[in-house]
């Protein structure tokens, strides 16, 4: 087992441990206070859509428990709280009428934040998405980004001066490919033409977010939230590096590109372009505006090989066998050298600000046993994964902070409740917490950090 001490010696004084949520995976009281459903919560409740039906009603009943949550926030020690805002508690409508009663939960969330002593990084979409909005096309509409820029403005308006850091998005990736292409996520589409609206509209809302964000509180970072493939060919064949590079304009370039370099791939234009939805002049200025930092969810390498079908769809690839036969309770292949490749392979396609790795975890499923909850395969993940940020940061890499993905069990999109990812398990019958072992590890090594920094 790595020790505690020793790894947290190998991080600058500055840098940040933290633990990440999302408002719907955690909150419940789906209808209080005026929220409204979200397009996960119709999508939940739709039959075959997430496993055994679950759905985010009542979650971690975190709405209800804040304060005890905040407490076990400070009780591990750590510097930092990533959450999420929900879109359909501050506007519940997407447009019009601004719910206070929404804004007054997240007023008390960064208060408490404050008082104990956490800095706050709000993520301003994490996929919960007004239904009323998806009435009118959702993403794949141009009008929700507009949708979208007022809502940013709001919250930052009420909330912006007690944020240490804004992240336009979540996982762009996802909202856009794995719900509206592979229609895993809300709101189920399964259409390349959906997905390419869903694509710039979604840069584009990201754009407008951040001008909205720099008008109300200049000072105050702004990034977004993303989770790079780390793509590796199968084979050492040429037609696998090839499909590799693909996937990597697929996966990875059609946001790194506009967000960073002002454009779209030109394997992606020229495989899309009549499909995609008109991208107006003004649109790449707008989404290619500088960003404070950008942060990185990682859990898993993405090993493709050419797709060998007669006119297969671009990119063109089927899914290569894991190398490590390590997988979690996911299935999800551990390889942690993959973090620091991609993040070595970013920087050197893009010109990228500051980094924090806002989501990094593993789901195992263990429970309760007298007490205790010993999942050690989790403790090592993230120790693993901790060492190669570790050296990230010794070979000149802005590696800023590291977000443990989850402070605790919760709803895990299309896998429900099953899946648990937590360092602090939740018993979902009497919502009581219970630290597991990597919590315990995580504490110790978030406290050793902050002891050292203040030495
Ligand atoms: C990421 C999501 C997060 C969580 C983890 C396991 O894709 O951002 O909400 O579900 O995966």
């Amino acid at each position: 087992m790595i020790d505690p001490q020793t790894l947290a010696a190998r991080f600058p004084a500055e840098f940040l441990f933290g633990v990440a949520t999302a408002s719907f995976q955690i909150e419940g009281a789906s209808k209080a206070d005026g929220r409204k459903p979200s397009i996960w919560d119709a999508f939940s409740n739709m039959p075959g859509r997430v496993f055994g039906r679950h759905n985010g009603d009542v979650a971690c009943d975190h709405y209800n428990r804040l304060e005890e949550d905040l407490d076990l926030i400070q009780s591990l020690g750590v510097d930092a709280y990533r959450f999420s805002i929900a879109w359909p508690r501050v506007i519940p409508d997407g447009t019009g009428p601004i719910n206070e009663k929404g804004l007054d939960f997240y007023d008390r969330l960064v208060d408490g934040c404050k008082a104990r002593g956490i800095k706050t990084f709000a993520t301003l979409y994490h996929w919960d998405l007004p239904l009323t909005l998806a009435g009118d096309g959702g993403w794949t509409a141009r009008s929700t980004a507009y949708a979208y820029q007022r809502y940013a403005k709001t919250v930052i308006a009420r909330l912006g001066d007690r944020l240490d850091a804004v992240a336009t998005f979540n996982e762009p990736w996802c909202s856009v490919w794995l719900s509206h292409l592979y229609g895993i996520h809300a709101p189920g589409e399964r259409s390349m033409d959906a997905a390419l609206h869903a694509l710039h509209y979604t840069n584009l809302a990201h754009g407008l977010g951040v001008q909205a964000i720099r008008e109300a509180q200049p000072e105050l970072p702004v990034g977004i939230v993303i989770n790079p493939m780390h793509v590796i060919p199968g084979s050492d064949s040429e037609a696998d590096r090839q499909a590799a590079e693909r996937a990597f304009d697929f996966h990875n370039g059609v946001f790194f590109g506009p967000l960073f370099k002002g454009a779209y791939p030109e394997s992606v234009l020229s495989a899309f372009g009549a499909r995609m939805p008109a991208v107006e002049p003004e649109d790449l200025a707008i989404i290619s505006q500088p960003l404070d930092w950008w942060g990185i969810n990682y859990y898993t390498p993405m090993r493709v090989a050419h797709d060998p079908a007669e006119g297969a769809e671009f990119p063109a690839t089927v899914s290569a066998p894991p190398v490590s036969q390590v997988k979690t309770d996911i299935g999800w292949e551990v390889f942690a050298p993959a973090l620091g490749d991609c993040i070595r392979t970013l920087n050197a396609r893009y010109d990228l600000p500051a980094c924090y790795i806002t989501e990094n975890g593993a789901c195992y499923n263990m429970g309760v046993v007298d007490g205790v909850v010993d999942d050690q395969p989790r403790l090592d993940y993230i120790a693993d994964h901790l060492q190669v940020t570790a050296d990230l940061i010794a070979e000149g890499y802005p590696m800023k902070g590291y977000f443990a993905w989850s402070l605790m069990d919760n709803f895990e999109w299309a896998e429900g409740y099953r899946m648990r990812f937590g360092i602090v398990h939740v018993d979902y019958d009497t919502q009581a917490r219970t630290i597991k072992k990597s919590g315990h590890w995580y504490q110790a090594l978030a406290k050793a950090h902050s002891a050292a920094a203040s030495a």
